[in-house]
């Protein structure tokens, strides 16, 4: 990869009692994909997760037995996290990781080094926001250990965000399930929002995210609203002069009182429907 041309912006670390800059590269990044990440990101890090004993050995050290991940990281969105100095070398595999050198030592194997997908407490040492998400009353059960970060964001290539990658350019480089969209991520457990449906309503296309809160929500179905808001983010809303309310060319104006659009005879088939042109079941 090209040395990092230009950097956008900074934020700072905290790793026992010391202050030390680090710099996310944007310059570099563009060089490999159309940037999405915010650029002016301010975040703090707790120390990396620890391994008794152990200390950092740089990325270059995973390369031997594990070739194809470390190839493949260079496209990775945590890939363009990088410190400089002394702590440079803990912010590339080990900072998911842990500090890797037992586990060189002992020639790998496992319990000498920090597997994530049995615990996102390795995520949250820097994403402690997402945590607080998945604490709301409604959401995916990730911290019940039913499922985990992984089965929506990619670890180790391409886009974080699963599906998210918008230049043909990325996906290639992403591969594999970086070609999905991400929709297809969400519909690989929710068959049933696959459709083909006879009626499809468009603002699936859009992305399930236009209504639903993937990490979690204080409404119920993880939506982003629990009432008609959700629905008028689209759906224009028009005051006739005599007071009467339109959506969609419908009078609306004793149905919008009755309860959520998507309640019990109104537009229940809110993903598509098979008989029904409005949605209705
Ligand atoms: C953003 C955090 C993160 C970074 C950075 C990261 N990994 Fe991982 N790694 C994970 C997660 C999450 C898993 C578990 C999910 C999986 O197996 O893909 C994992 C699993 C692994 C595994 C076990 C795979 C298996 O099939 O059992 C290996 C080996 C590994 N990582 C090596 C590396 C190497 C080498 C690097 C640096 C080039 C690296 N990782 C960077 C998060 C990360
Ligand atoms: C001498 C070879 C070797 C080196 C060097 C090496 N590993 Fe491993 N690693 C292995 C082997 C072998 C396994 C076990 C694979 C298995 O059991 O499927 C493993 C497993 C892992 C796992 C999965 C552990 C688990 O409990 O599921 C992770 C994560 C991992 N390595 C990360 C790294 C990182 C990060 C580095 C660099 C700091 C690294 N490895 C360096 C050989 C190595
Ligand atoms: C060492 C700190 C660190 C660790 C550990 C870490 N991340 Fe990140 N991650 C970042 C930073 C920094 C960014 C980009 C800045 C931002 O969030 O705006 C980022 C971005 C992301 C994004 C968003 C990418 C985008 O395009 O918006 C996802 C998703 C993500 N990380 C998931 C994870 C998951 C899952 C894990 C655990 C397997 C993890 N991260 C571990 C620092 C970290
Ligand atoms: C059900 C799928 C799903 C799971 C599980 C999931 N995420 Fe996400 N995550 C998403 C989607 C979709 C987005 C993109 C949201 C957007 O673009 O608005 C996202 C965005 C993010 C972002 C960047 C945007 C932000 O809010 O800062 C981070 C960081 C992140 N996730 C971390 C995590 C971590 C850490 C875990 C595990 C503890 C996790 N996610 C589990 C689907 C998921
Ligand atoms: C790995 C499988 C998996 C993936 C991928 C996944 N989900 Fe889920 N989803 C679940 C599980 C498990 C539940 C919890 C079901 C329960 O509690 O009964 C759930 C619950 C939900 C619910 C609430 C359902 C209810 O009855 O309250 C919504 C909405 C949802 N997911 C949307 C999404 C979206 C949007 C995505 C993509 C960003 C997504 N899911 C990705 C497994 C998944
Ligand atoms: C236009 C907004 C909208 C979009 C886009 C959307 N949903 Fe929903 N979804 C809803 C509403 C509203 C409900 C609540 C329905 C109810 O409670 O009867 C819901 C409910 C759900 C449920 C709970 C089970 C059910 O059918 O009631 C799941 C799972 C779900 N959605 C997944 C998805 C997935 C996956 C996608 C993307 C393919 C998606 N949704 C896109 C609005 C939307
Ligand atoms: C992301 C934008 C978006 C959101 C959010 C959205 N829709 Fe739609 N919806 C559309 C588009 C685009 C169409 C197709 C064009 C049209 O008929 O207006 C459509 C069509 C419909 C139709 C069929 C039109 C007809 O003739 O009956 C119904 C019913 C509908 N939406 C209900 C809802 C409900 C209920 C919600 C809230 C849960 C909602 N929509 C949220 C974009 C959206």
């Amino acid at each position: 990869m090209t040395p990092h041309v230009r950097w956008l912006s900074r934020f700072s670390r905290s790793v026992a009692g010391q202050r030390n800059r680090l710099f996310w590269g944007c310059g570099a990044a563009a060089a490999l994909t159309v940037i999405l990440l915010s650029c002016t990101t301010t975040r703090t890090i707790i120390a990396p997760p620890s391994i008794p004993g152990a200390e950092f050995v740089g990325s270059e050290a995973c390369d031997t037995c594990h070739a194809e991940i470390t190839r493949d990281f260079k496209t990775a969105t945590h890939a363009r996290l990088t410190a400089r100095g002394e702590n440079a070398k803990s912010m590339g595999c080990e900072s998911c990781h842990g500090p890797g050198s037992k586990h060189v030592e002992a020639g790998g194997g496992r319990g000498t080094i920090v597997n994530p997908l049995r615990d996102p407490a390795t995520c949250f040492q820097c994403h402690l926001e997402i945590r607080a998400q998945f604490q709301l009353p409604h959401h995916h059960p990730v911290l019940e250990n039913k499922m985990n970060c992984i089965d929506c964001h990619n670890p180790h290539k391409g886009n974080a965000i699963k599906g998210g990658d918008t230049s043909l350019q990325q996906k290639i480089k992403g591969g594999g399930f970086a070609f999905l969209s991400p929709n297809e991520t969400c519909m690989q457990c929710h068959t049933a929002q696959r459709g083909p449906f006879v009626f499809e309503h468009d603002a699936v296309r859009e992305g399930c995210i236009t209504c639903h809160s993937p990490h979690g929500s204080v409404n119920q179905r993880m939506l982003v609203a629990r009432n008609a808001t959700l629905c008028f983010k689209c759906h224009f809303q028009q005051q006739q002069v005599d007071g009467r309310i339109f959506i969609g060319d419908s009078d609306h104006t004793n149905r919008l009182p009755q309860g959520t659009c998507w309640s019990a005879g109104c537009h229940e088939a809110v993903h598509g429907s098979n008989v029904n042109g409005h949605l209705r079941y």
